[in-house]
């Protein structure tokens, strides 16, 4: 069971749990304004490509709460200057995109004439993105479970569980499924340099799980490969594009050519509003570059000299090609990309349209 919840609406603030405390303590921090949302979401107080538009949808959620505006058109134009603000705090995850427009959407819906169900319409929609982030999550699990062979050794990258989506997760997610359903399933987890997203937060989620587990660094899963052995590597994703090229936390890339050469499938997990079917290829995703210190210092520790350059990419692209198959909530996408992927993100918009 999990046991805390990294995002959650507790009727008059949103209540996320500071990530960048982990392991070491569990602090929960309370948001009434969406500008703080956009803070936290650019602080990594909540990170992970759904949790983040989650978070933004109910950023959106505190905008028009909080809103002293007194009719329909006034409370709009507010959550319009919200919705850019949100926008402006990280650049890969598509999700944060996906999450924002679809509020803002339902906003626009001309029914809406009065200021209390504008407000009322804005926070359904973000309830219904965090409740639908749990079932397809669920879903991802499930369906993966054929690829996973009854005894696994699965490598995963990053953080991808409970604390990067509303709950469950996607590729962690995966893991936790497989071994719920009985698997005999051991993960070994990138420590996930500089963040340490592995180290700090995978970990974390399947110690509380009792899930067995081992951290390794980053630079050794190409040995862990050839020694120990790999039966598939799972990861998530910040951006699909349209030709299947998936950006994902930095070394993602690096892994799927080390399980390229070692013959270990790969698979990426995603929630369908992962995919981006605007974006032709990875070369048009943005990649976010963050803050050096996050690369010479921990904590006031410094790890690199003064004077010396730093390039801190925080993502990057995998070509679709050393990518095995894509595994979403409406199902398994396998290449050619381009046909596949379109096919799933039509299902999942006719099975949203049906929940409706
Ligand atoms: O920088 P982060 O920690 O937000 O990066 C997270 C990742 O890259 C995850 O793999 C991705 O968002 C998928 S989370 C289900």
């Amino acid at each position: 069971m999990t046991t805390f919840r990294s995002i959650e609406w507790i009727g008059h603030a949103l209540k996320l749990l500071d990530q960048r405390k982990l392991p070491a303590e569990t602090v929960y921090l309370e948001f009434t304004d969406y500008r703080d949302v956009a803070d936290a979401i650019r602080q990594m107080v909540v990170r992970g490509a759904p949790a983040i538009g989650a978070a933004a949808a109910y950023g959106l959620a505190l905008a028009a709460m909080y809103s002293d505006a007194q009719d329909v058109q006034a409370l709009r134009r507010e959550l319009e200057e919200a919705a850019d603000v949100l926008r402006n705090s990280r650049p890969t995850a598509v999700n944060l995109f996906w999450a924002i427009d679809r509020v803002m959407k339902r906003a626009a819906d001309p029914g809406l004439t009065t200021v209390d169900a504008l407000r009322q319409a804005v926070l359904d929609e973000a309830n219904a993105i965090a409740e639908e982030d749990i079932r397809a999550n669920k879903a991802i699990g499930f369906n993966a479970l054929p690829l996973v062979p009854d005894e696994a050794k699965i490598l995963h990258h990053c953080n991808t569980g409970s604390l990067a989506t509303v709950d469950y997760g996607t590729a962690l997610g995966i893991i936790r499924i497989a071994y719920e359903q009985g698997k005999k399933v051991h993960a070994y987890l990138d420590e996930t340099r500089p963040r340490l997203q592995g180290s700090r937060l995978s970990a974390w989620e399947l110690n509380q799980l009792g899930i067995p587990h081992t951290v390794i660094v980053d630079g050794a899963s190409g040995h862990v490969m050839r020694t120990i052995g790999i039966d598939l590597v799972v990861v998530g994703a910040d951006r699909i594009a349209a030709n299947g090229d998936t950006a994902n936390k930095i070394g993602t890339y690096n892994l799927a050519l080390a399980a390229h050469a070692h013959g270990v499938p790969f698979y990426v997990a995603a929630p369908t509003s992962t995919i981006d079917l605007s974006v032709k290829s990875g070369d048009d995703i943005p990649i976010e570059i963050r803050s050096p210190r996050e690369m010479t210092h921990i904590g006031d520790i410094q790890l690199v000299p003064d004077g010396s350059p730093v390039l801190n990419f925080a993502f990057d692209v995998t070509p679709a090609k050393y990518i095995t198959a894509i595994i979403t909530e409406v199902g398994i996408a396998y290449p050619p990309f381009e046909e596949s992927l379109p096919k799933l993100v039509a299902k999942a918009e006719e099975e949203r349209r049906g929940h409706d």
